[in-house]
């Protein structure tokens, strides 16, 4: 009875959210999630995605780099922002302004509408990736929202609550949705359970990347 598998493959497209976390659905239209992609691509040409260490000295199945005055970053000595690059000693490319156009569109009619961020982190999600439940907590002012852009394939993503063993919801993003995580919601638990290899509407992209912005000072 494949009928009754639907609703398993396809959520609600309008979940009922936590307050404080915001889902934007298309907010970037196919034009503005190739212009996205067009000026990633001098982003990953200046400061190439790196694996994900983690801090017991392992490593996720994503990969980042980061754009912006500091750049998040983890290895042995732990997590935290860098104004340079530790691969490769330079600074971190500018954030493009294709980028902050559409975080100062989405932001603008949000509870955080001054929202300048000073840093953007950059994972990507081939196939099979996937990011466990955690926090983002090394920036210095937990009253910033992180807003994160959905570009490439669609992904199942976890909001979980305050604790990693809380039981998280589990919705699907796609190329173009941007989410807001913010005020009561900040410190959720949140990841990403499962990419949908071969979704992506933007042609070459194949895969995921989660553009997500920050204010870390
Ligand atoms: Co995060």
């Amino acid at each position: 009875m494949p009928a009754l598998q639907l609703p398993l493959l396809d959520p609600p497209p309008a979940p009922d959210l936590p307050d404080g976390f915001i889902i934007r659905p298309g907010s970037a239209e196919a034009g503005a999630q190739l212009g996205l992609w067009q000026a990633l691509q001098a982003v990953l040409a200046a400061a190439p995605p790196v694996p994900t260490r983690v801090k017991g000295g392992g490593q996720t199945s994503a990969a980042m780099t980061n754009c912006g005055p500091l750049g998040w970053w983890s290895d042995a000595k732990g997590y935290r922002y860098e104004p340079r690059n530790p691969a490769t000693g330079q600074p971190w490319p500018p954030i493009p302004k294709d980028f902050l156009d559409i975080v100062q569109k989405v932001t603008a009619k949000s509870p955080w509408p001054g929202f300048s961020p000073d840093a953007c982190l950059i994972n990507f999600y081939g196939p099979g990736a996937k990011m466990g439940l955690h926090q983002d907590k090394d920036e210095a002012d937990f009253g910033q929202p992180i807003v994160t852009v959905c570009l490439g394939d669609t992904a199942d993503f976890m909001v979980g609550g305050f604790k990693r063993a809380d039981k998280p919801q589990v919705f699907r993003v796609r190329s173009g949705d941007v989410l807001l995580m913010g005020g009561a919601s900040r410190m959720r638990f949140h990841g990403v359970r499962k990419v949908h290899s071969g979704t992506s509407p933007v042609s070459d992209l194949a895969g995921r990347y989660s553009l997500t912005f920050r204010k870390a000072l």
